[in-house]
Formats: C-alpha cells, structure tokens, sequence
C-alpha cells in the first residue's frame, strides 16, 4: 500500500478499479432476520436488494430464538388478553392500541403462515401445541421444532426467499450509511466483502438490522448485533425512542467467555424448572407472586443480585429431564451437552445476559420513520408494542406482523422514480483489526459495568466521559491500509455512538421502570410515564425537574 492510503477496492492482480460501483433497487431491505426474509417476500414485485453482512442467509437474532412466537390461538385465549398481558409488561410505555392490533393481527397473520406450511409443533390431533413462558396469562406460546423455533421458521423464510425472483440477495454486504438528498433517503452506501463499495441507488429502504447485544459483554445475540441500523438511522437524523430499555434474560449460560452466551430457555421455566441459590434452594417464591414466572426484569434483577455478590444461582431441569424435557428440548441438551453437564444429574449454573432492546427507530403502525423513504421493523423499529419490557415471545410476532405492514405500506408508496442524487463520496476508513477490537472491548466493558441491569447516575456519568474518551481515541485512528479493517471501523463508530446515545437516555430518565433499574432512583416516577425520543439533530432532553 502506497502511504498508507486504504484503497477499498484494490484488486489482487494490483489495478484498482473504480472505487465506487453504482446497483440500483426500487427497495433495499437492511437485515435476513425474521423481519427482512418476511418484508422482501411480501414485497414482490418491486425490485428488492436484501443486504446482509453475515455470510449466509438467514442472519441475526430470530435465527437463535429458543422461545416461540406467542399469538393467541388457544380456544380459550383472546387477541384482547394477549394484549392485556403486552401492556402490563410493557410497565405503562407500551401503547395499548399497537399491543392490540399486535395481538389481532398476529393470530390472522400466523393462520395465513401456518395454512401455507410453516413448520410449528403439533400435536397427535394436529393442532398446534401452544406453550406456556413467563407472565403470559394463557398457553399461547409456538414452537418449531421444540426450542429451535427461529433457527426453524427462518430457514424455511430463507428457503423462499432464495426462490424470490425479485429479490436480490447480497451476503457479507454491510450497510456502511444511508445516502440522504434533500432530507430523503436516496441509497445505501454498502461495502462488499470481494467486491468493495456499492452505492444502492433506491428510493425506499427497510432497516431490519436486528439488535444491540454485542454492546455488552455477555449477551444471547449473535455477533452481527452491534446497533448497525439504529446508527445509520441516527446519523441521517430519525427519531430514536426508548434507549435505555434493554431486556436482559434471566438464564444464560454462566461461566462463558465474552461475546454470545447460550441461552436457557424461559420456556424451561414455564414447563416447571425452578432456579436454586447457592445452597440448593429456591429463592423466587420470596422474590415475587409469580416465582419463576414472574416479568423477566424481575427474575433476571433477582439472579443478577446473587450474581453480582459472587454467589452461583442454578437452574433446576432435573425433574423435567426425568420426564421427557431432553426430547421437548434438545437445543437446550445440545447447550448442556457442550457445556460438560447433565441435567439430569447436576443444575445448569445461569447468569443474565443482554438479549433484547426495546428502544429503536420510532416506527408508526406501518413501519414508517420521522425520515422520507425509511422504514424500520424488527427488533432495529420501535412500535411501542414493548414499552419498558417486552413480554416473551413477542418479539417474533412483532417482527412478522409489522415487516408485512411495512411492505404493504412500501409498496404503496415507495417512489417508482430512482432518486437522481450525486454518487456519494467513498469515506475514509480508519484503523487497523487489532486497535478496532480492542477500542470495542473497551466500550463492551463500559456498558457491562456501568451500564447493565442496575445502573446508576454516578455510573452513567463516568460512562458517558469514558465512552467520550474512546471516541476521541477512534477519531485519531490512522487510515486503514486493509479492506477487512471496513466491517469492524464501522461497526466500532456505530457502537460508540449508539453506546453514547443509550447512556443519555438512561441518565435523563430518572426513575426506575421496566428494564431501566437505577438506585439512585428506585421508584417509577409519574413524570417519567412517557417515552423519550432522541435524534442527533437536537439535544437530549435535559433531566426532568422534580416532581
Ligand atoms: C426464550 O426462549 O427464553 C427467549 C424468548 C424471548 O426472548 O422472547
């Protein structure tokens, strides 16, 4: 490399060519979860580019969810109870009229899926087998080959959407930024493992980016899940709501390395497996009405607490193992079996993990964005359906039935006109593998510290300066000198900056509510009963006087 200089399409016979491809899409879709195989479907026949940055189709969270997708098809359950159930989780930030058309919408949309072959658990009758998981007031749990629900549903999405004539797929494509004209979104500037810098020309974009687990140090997400699309949707200027809202499940595996842990069902819970202390006994009961069905901030703060104070906690899957727990649950035996443990014999020691973020891209009931030409769903939108706590097993269902909604509300009004915006420039890229990975381990452990299930406002202080401090470090970076440095500089700037904007959120709110636990204020606080949006065109609001 001459001086240094990174040349982002360099070929290996030595010739660079041109340093910035054109493509063109009426839609680009973000993401190969749930959400974008079931958006790029539905959106046919407009021409669709799906970019995705993992290597294989699908990608993302919804591929490991264990737990199913909950929707109300049990006779004796109602679109109105599962509603009911979303809302009080949702610790009075879940908008009651999303929750509702969440829940109706869900059993139509799920009986059109399941009539045209989508592979759920059924049982001898052949009607479908509805589990239990925790503060769900009814059985209203799907599963897919029992707790392989998203590794199963997504591949059979996947599998037809390879068959999509009109959908373009491209891996190990990853969304540098949206190209904005005249406050509209006009492309995707996206960078190519192989083939370099592709400018997607489009009018319309689907961010379907999935989560933000990989901010923290353990978490049940794959490593594709560093906040990439709340980034670039951030960095154009949309409104983000609901930062500071991040579910971490109770029962991961303990004792992993950093980065993706295994996760333990909640679904184990619900079918009677119990969490021990250190001595052998069951500390739920004391902790809440529910025991182990109680909302998950609450189990997950009770395990975190003996955790924290260096004292194991274990869950129990003997009794269920001795029946037929191993065979309803074989990704959990899997888990089991490669950790060196037997469920039969020995409790599985847990921890909690990062696993969902309830904020995102403020999203209306038909995944459009405060941007022109952006829509979002998936765990990247945010629907309201979540609120403070999303309820288990909505999460899939969310993803189904607002991805449809956005595609139907896209291809009515995606333009059919290209956008005539100028090429974007190619940017510079900085830093090499090795200080990129440290600069994100060191934010990792910022958020794992200070910025985890309990926080506080001192704790949130000291992140914000040692988050500033690191985006000064990044800033100073020299040029990268080789195309693998591209992923990781921008999944390094997204994570700083999503990071930054998360410790803002939670430091303005003070109260406790949902998953935002501080002990500087312990209490919810009604001032604080609304959601709090966030943009980089102004200020965060500023904390709010006191009551
Ligand atoms: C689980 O299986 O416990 C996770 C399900 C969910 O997060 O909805």
């Amino acid at each position: 490399m001459d001086g240094g200089v990174f040349r982002p399409d360099w070929n290996s016979n030595g010739h660079p060519p041109a340093p910035l491809r054109e493509e063109q899409a009426d839609i680009v879709v973000i993401g190969s979860g749930m959400a974008g195989l079931v958006a790029a479907l539905r959106l046919a026949p407009r021409r669709v580019t799906l970019l995705t940055k993992t290597p294989d189709l699908p990608g993302g969270s919804s591929h490991w969810a264990q737990g199913g997708i909950a929707v109300a098809l049990g006779a004796e359950d109602t679109a109105g109870s599962h509603a009911a159930d979303t809302v009080a989780a949702g610790a009075g930030l879940t908008d009651p009229a999303v929750a509702e058309l969440l829940a109706r919408e869900g059993i139509a949309r799920l009986s059109r899926w399941l009539a045209q072959g989508l592979p759920a658990d059924r049982g001898g009758d052949g009607a479908v087998v509805l589990g239990r998981e925790a503060a769900h007031s009814a059985q209203r749990i799907l599963h897919a080959g029992g707790d392989a629900t998203g590794r199963t549903l997504v591949a059979w999405l996947a599998d037809r959407v390879r068959q999509a004539a009109h959908v373009d797929i491209h891996t190990g494509a990853f969304a540098w930024d949206l190209v904005m004209q005249n406050d509209r979104v006009a492309g995707v500037l996206a960078h190519h493992a192989g083939r370099g810098w592709v400018f997607h020309r489009c009018g319309a974009v689907l961010l379907a980016s999935g989560g933000i687990g990989q901010l923290w140090r353990h978490t049940t997400n794959p490593v594709e899940a560093t906040a990439d699309g709340l980034a670039l949707a951030a960095r154009a200027g949309a409104d983000l709501a609901d930062l500071e809202f991040v579910q971490f499940h109770p029962t991961a595996l303990a004792g992993s390395t950093a980065g993706q842990v295994p996760l333990l069902t909640e679904a184990l819970r619900g079918a009677g497996a119990h969490l021990l202390d250190g001595d052998g006994l069951r500390f739920m009961p004391a902790e809440h009405p529910l025991a182990e069905l109680a909302p998950r901030d609450v189990v997950a703060r009770a395990i975190g607490r003996r955790v924290a104070a260096g004292q194991p906690v274990f869950l129990d899957l003997r009794a269920l193992w001795a029946a037929d727990g191993a065979v309803r649950f074989p990704t959990v035996a899997g888990i089991c079996a490669a950790a060196g443990i037997d469920p039969a014999v020995s409790p599985v020691p847990v921890a909690p993990a990062a696993h969902y973020h309830m904020g995102g891209v403020v999203t209306d009931q038909d995944g459009r964005t405060s941007l022109c030409g952006l829509w979002a769903a998936g765990e990247v939108a945010c629907t309201g359906v979540h609120g403070a706590n999303r309820l288990a097993s909505n999460s899939l269902l969310e993803a189904v039935v607002f991805a449809e909604r956005a595609a139907d509300d896209m291809l009515v009004r995606a333009p059919l006109a290209l956008p005539a915006a100028p090429l974007p420039a190619v940017p510079p890229v900085t830093g090499t593998r090795a200080t990129l990975d440290e600069l994100a381990v060191a934010a990792r452990e910022i958020m794992a510290t200070r910025v985890g299930l309990v926080r506080d406002g001192a704790g949130l202080a000291a992140a914000r300066t040692e988050l500033l401090r690191l985006e000064r470090r990044a800033a100073r970076l020299p040029a990268a000198t080789a195309a693998d440095a591209v992923r990781p500089a921008g999944e390094l700037a997204n994570r700083l900056l999503v990071s930054r904007l998360i410790v803002e959120a939670a430091l303005a709110r003070t109260e406790s509510r949902g998953a935002h636990t501080r002990t500087d204020w312990p209490a919810a606080r009604a001032v604080w009963r609304r959601r709090q949006i966030v943009n980089t065109r102004t200020p965060l609001p500023a904390t709010v006087a006191a009551e």
